[in-house]
């Protein structure tokens, strides 16, 4: 097989690497040449996927480091080790989600669907910046949302979905929060030296919504048939990572490796400010 190398020397991080979307993500990264650094929570799969795109991609370019990005003290510990190893980044793709059918929280009592999807996003992000910053050329920084956004706004009286639970609606927020974190970054960041971007990978045959019991496993698997494959859901992602079409796109959202026009309430700025305020808050970044 022929595989254009464009990557080579190139440093990706890519967070839920283990399955779905980032499994296919990451081991597309690794046949261009880079060298992915995988966050995944479970170290039996974070070995499985290592084993599976070391044998399909005959190259060792990949380690795993294990890691709940659900939990902030998780998500600092695991961006020092990154951070005292590497000593640049040249992509990050915060991919890691899920959806939970209860509400659950972590550790610090914040709701899970907002911590994961969200936060680990922001922090992890926030954490890495120098690094991206240090990269010898322009660096990216690639976000995974969703279409599931156009169906909300945020709450902010109840961002922990305190009030009222809906696993389905507390998903599709943090969808919105993961477009409203791209613009107010891409509103802070240099373009010159490190860019942000969206995504909406499509309707993608992925095990997220039973692994959390979101909906039963027959409905699921039946949805399953109307969705496009993992290889195909990971295009926009890998296309936004590594394309020189996209070297100057910037505070973008992407559907099918197209800009397209977000929701109104993805463009709200002052939700954007609001959203990255009380993030600051709750991770403690400065
Ligand atoms: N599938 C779709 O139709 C669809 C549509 C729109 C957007 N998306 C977005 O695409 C991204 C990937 O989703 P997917 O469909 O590929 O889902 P998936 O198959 O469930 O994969 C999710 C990945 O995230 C990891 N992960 C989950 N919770 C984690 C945690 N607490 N800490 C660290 N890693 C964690 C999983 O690790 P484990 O292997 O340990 O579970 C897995 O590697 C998500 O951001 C999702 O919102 C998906």
């Amino acid at each position: 097989m022929n595989v254009a190398t464009p990557l080579i020397g190139k440093c990706c991080v890519v967070t839920g690497g283990t399955g779905g979307i980032g499994l296919v993500t990451t081991r597309r990264l690794v046949e261009m040449g880079a060298d992915v650094i995988v966050v995944g929570r479970d170290t039996g799969r974070c070995l499985a996927a290592k084993l599976a795109i070391q044998q399909t991609t005959g190259r060792d370019g990949v380690e795993f480091l294990q890691a709940d990005l659900a939990e902030l003290d998780a998500v600092r510990s695991v961006a020092e080790t990154i951070s005292k190893r590497w000593d640049h980044i040249d992509i990050l793709v915060n991919n890691a989600g899920g959806m939970f059918g209860k509400r659950q929280t972590n550790s610090q009592g914040l709701e899970m669907t907002f911590a994961l999807n969200h936060l680990g996003y922001f922090l992890l992000t926030a954490l890495l910046l120098p690094k991206l910053n240090a990269a010898p050329e322009r660096s990216r920084i690639v976000n995974v949302a969703s279409e599931a956004h156009r169906r909300v706004k945020l709450d902010f009286d109840d961002l922990q979905s305190e009030k009222s639970y809906r696993g389905w609606l507390a998903y599709c927020r943090s969808k919105l929060a993961n477009l409203l974190f791209t613009q107010e970054l891409a509103r802070r960041l240099d373009p010159q030296r490190v860019t942000v971007n969206a995504l909406h990978p499509g309707f993608v045959a992925t095990d997220i919504g039973v692994r959390h019991s979101l909906m039963p496993a027959f409905a699921w698997w039946l949805a399953k048939f109307a969705a496009i494959s993992p290889e195909q859901g990971a295009a926009t992602s890998v296309y936004l990572a590594s394309s020189p079409e996209v070297a100057d796109a910037h505070g973008l959202y992407f559907r099918k490796c197209k800009p397209v026009k977000p929701s109104p309430a993805a463009l709200d700025s002052e939700a954007a400010q609001r959203l990255w305020d009380v993030s600051v808050r709750l991770t403690g970044m400065t």
